[in-house]
């Protein structure tokens, strides 16, 4: 099924999600809070997934405040009734799903030494299964409404190079999660249904914050993305400027986008 859109419209609209209903997962803090906040602001009525329903609710407030439409529900991506019970109430309260952002992960650094089974799997468990059973939950809604779809999953750079080390748990998971949005592009582009991804570089966040906390697991943040002049731009990303490429990504402004792996990661990857 193609979705072909209005080829002389010179206005903003198609960066619009104007009468779109989306799911953000980890939408309580950090990129997924952003994304959440403008896809809101994009005219897309919101659904706000986290294992954190505290957190989602005043996200939702604030997007009340602001004259948006947007929903919490309690989710953890990694359990598969959570996550089918999250599209029921997507679909219970808005009637469709037609943008997913999957920005939740699992955010915690292991001594690649010393990193039990258990730790890695648990990782796995959040970050690389929880992104295809929401992906793969938003494809079965988008296929039964047959209108086609948008879904973004945040990534990392860390999945296509090292950033730092004692990370090689989160790093194979992220490169799943890439490897999933290629052949998720490939498998249901006939369905109208188009998948990319966004990978952050450090961005600040709360989840930043706690991949640099040594006090716990007293391991320390060294690696290739210390080193002084990695990051061109010269700083780190703001949450905001994460969720515009994913709002750009999950719009029908890039209807022509699909299995594409986009870096917003200030030019670390070139230096
Ligand atoms: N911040 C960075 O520097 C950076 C860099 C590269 C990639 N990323 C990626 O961007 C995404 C967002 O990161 P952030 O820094 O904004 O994180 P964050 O920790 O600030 O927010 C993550 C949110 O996800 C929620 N969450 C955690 N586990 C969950 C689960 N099992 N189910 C549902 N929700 C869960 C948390 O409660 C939290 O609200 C993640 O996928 C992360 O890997 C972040």
């Amino acid at each position: 099924m193609a979705i072909i859109p209005e080829h002389k419209d010179y206005s903003l609209a198609p960066f619009s999600l104007e009468g779109q209903s989306a799911i953000v997962t980890g939408s309580g803090s950090g990129i997924g809070r952003a994304t959440a906040r403008l896809f809101a602001s994009a005219g897309a009525k919101v659904v706000l997934g986290d294992i954190d329903i505290a957190a989602a609710r005043v996200v939702v407030d604030e997007i009340a405040d602001a004259g948006g439409a947007a929903l919490a529900v309690e989710c953890d991506i990694s359990d598969e009734a959570q996550v089918k019970a999250m599209f029921a109430a997507a679909l219970g309260e808005y009637g469709q799903v037609d943008v997913l952002a999957s920005v939740a992960a699992y955010r915690k650094k292991h001594d690649t030494m010393r990193m039990s089974p258990e730790e890695w799997d648990i990782m796995q468990a959040v970050t690389a299964r929880g992104t295809f059973l929401c992906m793969r939950e938003a494809i079965r809604v988008m296929r039964e409404a047959g209108v086609g779809g948008t879904i973004v999953n945040v990534s990392s750079v860390a999945s296509i190079r090292p950033v730092v080390f004692n990370s090689m748990d989160y790093d194979a998971a992220k490169a799943g999660v890439n490897a999933m949005t290629l052949a998720a592009a490939a498998e249901f582009a006939e369905h109208g249904i188009r998948v990319n991804a966004v990978l952050p570089g450090g961005t600040n966040s709360a989840g930043a914050g706690k991949m640099g906390d040594t006090s716990v697991e007293q391991v320390s943040i060294h690696g290739p993305i210390t080193q002084p002049g990695r990051v061109l731009v010269d700083r780190m990303a703001e949450p905001i400027e994460q969720a515009r490429a994913i709002l750009f990504l999950a719009s029908p402004a890039s209807s022509y986008i699909t299995g594409q792996l986009l870096a917003v990661e200030g030019g670390v990857l070139l230096s």
